[in-house]
C-alpha cells in the first residue's frame, strides 16, 4: 500500500477474489484491501476504514463498474445489514466459493495435498430458510427505539428491519407488529452505556414442520408493566404463536440470555420434526437454524457413518440429542455428551418422545466425560463429533485417540478448525476418506461440512 495512504483516503480498487469471510479482495501496489459486499470483477471507489501492516479494510463509496457476474440483491437492506455477505453473487458462484474455501483450508492448514472433497450440497431453500432470528432493540440519536439488526461494521448501531428474507414471512410481520406496539406504548429500548430503558432483544423461533412460533422478549431488570398487553397484542394477531417467554437481563453484557426466564404465555417449547423424529425446542436450546437442510446434513452423516446394527456410537457435542436420535435405529447404542445440562434434559425428553431406548446422555465437558469412559475401558466403534466453531481441539482429540474408534464422523461449521483437527487426526492414525460441504446458510460465508475418517 502506498505509505501515505491513511484511514479516510479514497482510491479505485479492482476486486479479484473473495475472502473466506465473504469480502471482496483487491490489491493496490500488492497491498491487500478487503471490501465487503463486493465480488470478483467489481471495480469500486473505496474508502479506507482501517489499516494494518499487511492489509486494510475499506467500504465502497461508489461502483465504477459492476462485475459481469453481479446480480441485484433481493433484500432492500443488503449492503447496510451485517447479516448477508453476498446476495449480489449468483447462488451457484456462492457454492463454488464455499467449496473452494473448504478445499483451501484442508490443503493449507490440514496439509492434505489433495483433499477428498465431494461436490457441495446446495441448500434446498435459498431464502426464508432460518428458523431462528435474534433482533436487537436500542435507542439511537433520533429515536428511543430501533428494533432490527446490526449495521455492517458498526455493531453498536441498529436499523429498523422492514423485511429479512432469510427468515419466514410471518416472522417479518411479527417484527413489524411488535415494533408498532412498543412505539404506540412509547416503551424505551435499553440504553447500554447509561443502563436505563426496558427492551433489549426479541428472538423469534419457528418450527418449519408445525409452523409453531416461540417469541422470547429480553428486557432489563425493573418493572415491565406491559406484558399483559404485549401478550394480547401478539396472540390476537398471530395464532401461530405457541409460546411467549420473558427473559430478564440486567447485566451490562449485551447478550440475549439472562438471570431469569419465565414462560408468560403458552407452552415452554415448540416442536420441530427432523427426519421423522420430533424434537422439542426450548427457549435456550441449541438447534440448527435451517431445519430442512439439517435433515439433509443428518442423513448425510448417517450415510457416511455406514452404521451397522451392532455398532456402539459415541456422539460428542450432542446438543439436544438430535443426531444421536437420528441414527439410533441403525445402531446398537449411542452415548451422547453435552456441556449444557438443559440440552441433556431435552435430549432425554426427545429420546422418550420418539420411543428411542438405546440412547444414553451425559451432561459434562467432553474431555472429562471421555476420561471416565477411558478409565472404564468403554469401547466405541464410531465417534461422531459436531463441535462448536472452536473445533474439537488437541486436548479432546488426545482422548479420542485413546478411545480408538474405527471411524470418526466429523461435522464442522468452521473449515479452519476442521482443517487443524484433520491434520492432527491424520498424524495420529486416521485417514480422511471424504469431506462433503453442505450449504446451510445461503448468502452468508458460513459453510458446514461432514467428514469421514477411518483408522489406518
Ligand atoms: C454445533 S452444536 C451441535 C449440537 C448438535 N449436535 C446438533 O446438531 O444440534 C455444539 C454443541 O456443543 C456443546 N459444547 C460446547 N463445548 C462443549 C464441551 N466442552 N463439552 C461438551 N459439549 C460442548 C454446545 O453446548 C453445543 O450444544
Amino acid at each position: 500500500m502506498p505509505k501515505t495512504l491513511q484511514i479516510g483516503d479514497r482510491l479505485e480498487v479492482a476486486v479479484d477474489r473473495l475472502s473466506f469471510t465473504g469480502k471482496g479482495i483487491g490489491r493496490v501496489d500488492n497491498f491487500v484491501i478487503f471490501i465487503p459486499h463486493t465480488i470478483p470483477g467489481d471495480i469500486v471507489r473505496a474508502e479506507i476504514t482501517s489499516r494494518k501492516k499487511r492489509y486494510a479494510d475499506a467500504r465502497t463509496v461508489e461502483f465504477v463498474r459492476h462485475s459481469e457476474d453481479s446480480i441485484e440483491a433481493k433484500c432492500r437492506h443488503f449492503g447496510i445489514c451485517g447479516g448477508c455477505s453476498f446476495q449480489n453473487l449468483p447462488y451457484d458462484l456462492q457454492l463454488n466459493a464455499k467449496e473452494e474455501a473448504v478445499r483451501e483450508h484442508i490443503k493449507r492448514i490440514g496439509k492434505i495435498e489433495e483433499p477428498p472433497l465431494a461436490k457441495i450440497v446446495p441448500s434446498e431453500k435459498q431464502f426464508f430458510y432460518r428458523n431462528k432470528m435474534e433482533f436487537s432493540l436500542k435507542p439511537d440519536d433520533e429515536d428511543y427505539l430501533k428494533l432490527g439488526l446490526h449495521h455492517r461494521g458498526e455493531w453498536e448501531k441498529i436499523f429498523d428491519v422492514e423485511e429479512c428474507i432469510l427468515q419466514s414471512e410471518i416472522s417479518n410481520k411479527i417484527v413489524k407488529h411488535v415494533r408498532d406496539f412498543f412505539k404506540e406504548k412509547q416503551i424505551p429500548a435499553y440504553h447500554l452505556s447509561e443502563h436505563h430503558g426496558h427492551l433489549r432483544f426479541l428472538i423469534i423461533r419457528e418450527s418449519s414442520a408445525t409452523g409453531e412460533i416461540m417469541l422470547i422478549l429480553v428486557t432489563n431488570m425493573g418493572d415491565f408493566d406491559y406484558m399483559e398487553e404485549f401478550i394480547e397484542a401478539i396472540t390476537s394477531e398471530f395464532p401461530e404463536v405457541a409460546s411467549i417467554v420473558h427473559v430478564i437481563n440486567s447485566k451490562k453484557a449485551n447478550i440475549a440470555s439472562g438471570q431469569s426466564e419465565e414462560v408468560v404465555w403458552g407452552r415452554e417449547h415448540i416442536t420441530e420434526n427432523i427426519g421423522g423424529n420430533k424434537f422439542l425446542i426450548r427457549p435456550s436450546s441449541f438447534f440448527q437454524t435451517n431445519s430442512r437442510q439439517t435433515e439433509i446434513l443428518y442423513n448425510l452423516a448417517a450415510e457416511m457413518g455406514k452404521f451397522k446394527s451392532d455398532e456402539r456410537v459415541l456422539d460428542l457435542y450432542t446438543g439436544c440429542g438430535t443426531i444421536a436420535i437420528h441414527i439410533a435405529r441403525n445402531v446398537e447404542s449411542v452415548l451422547g455428551i453435552e456441556l449444557n445440562p438443559d440440552a441433556i434434559k431435552s435430549a432425554h425428553e426427545n429420546a422418550e418422545l420418539n420411543d428411542i431406548e438405546n440412547c444414553e446422555f451425559i451432561a459434562g465437558d467432553v474431555r472429562k466425560i471421555m476420561d471416565g469412559l477411558i478409565n472404564e475401558e468403554r469401547n466405541f466403534d464410531t465417534i461422531i463429533a459436531d463441535p462448536p466453531r472452536a473445533g474439537i481441539g488437541h486436548k479432546a482429540l488426545v482422548r479420542v485417540f485413546k478411545l480408538r474408534p474405527k471411524k470418526i464422523v466429523y461435522i464442522s461449521c468452521n473449515p479452519s478448525t476442521l482443517a487443524a483437527d484433520l491434520k492432527e487426526l491424520e498424524q495420529n492414525g486416521y485417514k480422511l476418506d471424504k469431506t462433503v460441504p453442505v450449504d446451510m446458510f445461503p448468502h452468508t460465508f458460513h459453510i458446514e461440512t461432514v467428514s469421514r475418517l477411518t483408522r489406518k
